[in-house]
């Protein structure tokens, strides 16, 4: 039975990119196919792979079931096949006899058949792709071994950052935050990276906290309970986790460190709005590397053109399986301020704006000001409308709302995954 004939609606979101992240554990793939062989190779170092350790062979199930006759299994053994479903069966056979129980096997054929599957699932086999698959399906297959399905899905990190200082990174990470929380009850957590001379409290109208300065200057200890007694409750969907603000304190900010602080944090809520300062540093580039999305905000400048397109090539070429980061072109129609034309700018970064904000001093002063943002003192005006779009397109509700394998029951809910892509 042909699965693609059968269920031709439940075909998976064109531009699709996993957020869960593989966990420390042992992975060994035996491939059948060069193709195959490269697309694991790509899995095996994104980012989200990075705690695991990958062994790639050719051989597909017969390779594996040598291997492990006189080597223990580790915790996920992926196999191809080119063979019929007798073939299969029969290939697996082999590779049960050397299978230890807790090993998790993930089965990649050539043949879209649901008995199969079927037969599969019943035998212990986790999960079963159709070839030719992509690296992210990978990923998403093996962390999705490893989750909690009563758990509730991981947040998103969003990351901003400016091409330079003072070009309204912040401002623009906290407009879309609020929107996001406020206008389309999206959970939302905003954490200022900007420990020193962060803006978040200020633009929030708030005092004190510091909260992540205690969160990053001892991540052994932080978990969801001290992550939510860290949080300043800005009303109902929307989160603050600041900096202290201030430059009494002293201290070196370790990557590892934020990017543990992060993961708890992304447990919270679905969107992690994440403010990241115009700095550069190990810890700045790990963090961008890191996240699920980047969106860099830029002045049609160009000492702002130099330093975005650099971001933009170092992360175009650091992420292949992520989606491009999203450029926003802010102060746009400074009076007598000569600019970069925005098609300009977006051609020599290879990338169209997502948004274009004009200079608009008054919403944006009166909003500084009154330590609230555009949207609560400018309704109307066209930077909010700008920033409520790109808040859209951020969440991703502006879209229709497709039909996906999570929103399935029982069995269908797989299904997809045996489509080809
Ligand atoms: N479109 C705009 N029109 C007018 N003023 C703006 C606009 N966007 C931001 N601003 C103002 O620019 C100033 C700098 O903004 P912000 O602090 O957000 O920049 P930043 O890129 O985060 O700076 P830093 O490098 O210091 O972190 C603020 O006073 C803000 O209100
Ligand atoms: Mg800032």
């Amino acid at each position: 039975m042909n699965i693609a004939a059968t269920e031709p609606k439940l075909s998976a979101p064109t531009e699709h990119y996993p957020v869960a992240l593989v966990p420390r554990i042992n992975i060994g793939i035996f491939c059948d196919n060069q193709q195959t062989g490269e697309t694991a190779q790509a899995a095996s170092i994104d980012r989200r792979m990075a705690r695991a350790s990958v062994t790639i062979q050719l051989g597909g199930v017969a390779a594996a079931a040598q291997v492990y006759e006189s080597e223990a299994t580790p915790n996920v053994i992926v196999v191809e096949s080119h063979g019929d479903r007798n073939k299969i069966m029969s290939e697996l056979g082999q590779l049960a006899e050397v299978c230890q129980p807790n090993t998790k096997v993930v089965v990649i054929g050539h043949i879209n058949d649901v008995i199969l599957y079927r037969e599969l699932m019943k035998n212990g086999v986790s999960e079963y792709l159709v070839a030719p698959i992509s690296a992210p399906q990978l990923i998403e297959t093996i962390a999705g071994l490893f989750s909690d399905p009563k758990s509730a899905p991981l947040g998103r990190i969003v990351a901003f950052v400016g091409s330079k200082g003072g070009v309204g990174s912040s401002t623009i990470a906290h407009n879309i935050g609020w929107a996001i929380s406020q206008r389309l009850n999206i959970e939302t957590v905003i954490t200022d990276l900007d420990l020193s001379f962060g803006t978040a409290s200020l633009n929030f109208n708030q005092d004190g906290g510091g909260g992540i300065f205690e969160a990053l200057t001892q991540p052994d200890r932080v978990d969801g309970t001290l992550i939510e007694r860290l949080m300043t409750k800005l009303g109902n969907k929307l989160s603050l986790l600041n900096g202290p603000g201030g430059i009494d304190k002293e201290f070196n900010i370790e990557a590892q460190s934020v990017e543990t602080v992060l993961n708890v944090v992304r447990h919270s809520a679905p969107m992690i709005v994440v403010d990241v300062p115009n700095l550069w540093a190990p810890w700045v580039k790990h963090t961008l590397l890191n996240a699920d999305d980047i969106i860099i905000t830029a002045t049609p400048e160009l000492p702002s053109l130099r330093n975005a397109k650099n971001l933009v090539d170092m992360l175009k070429a650091g992420r292949p399986h992520d989606r491009q980061p999203r450029l926003i072109l802010n102060q746009v129609g400074v009076p007598k301020r000569p600019e970069i034309p925005a098609a300009e700018f977006g051609k020599a970064l290879g990338l169209s704006p997502s948004a274009i904000i004009p200079h608009d001093p008054q919403s944006f002063g009166l909003a500084q000001g009154n330590g609230q943002m555009v949207f609560e003192v400018a309704p109307k005006s066209k930077s909010a409308e700008i920033m409520f779009d790109l808040a859209e397109t951020i969440a991703g509700t502006q879209k229709p709302v497709k039909t996906s394998r999570f929103a399935l029951p029982g069995m269908l809910q797989r299904l997809p995954m045996m489509k080809k892509k």
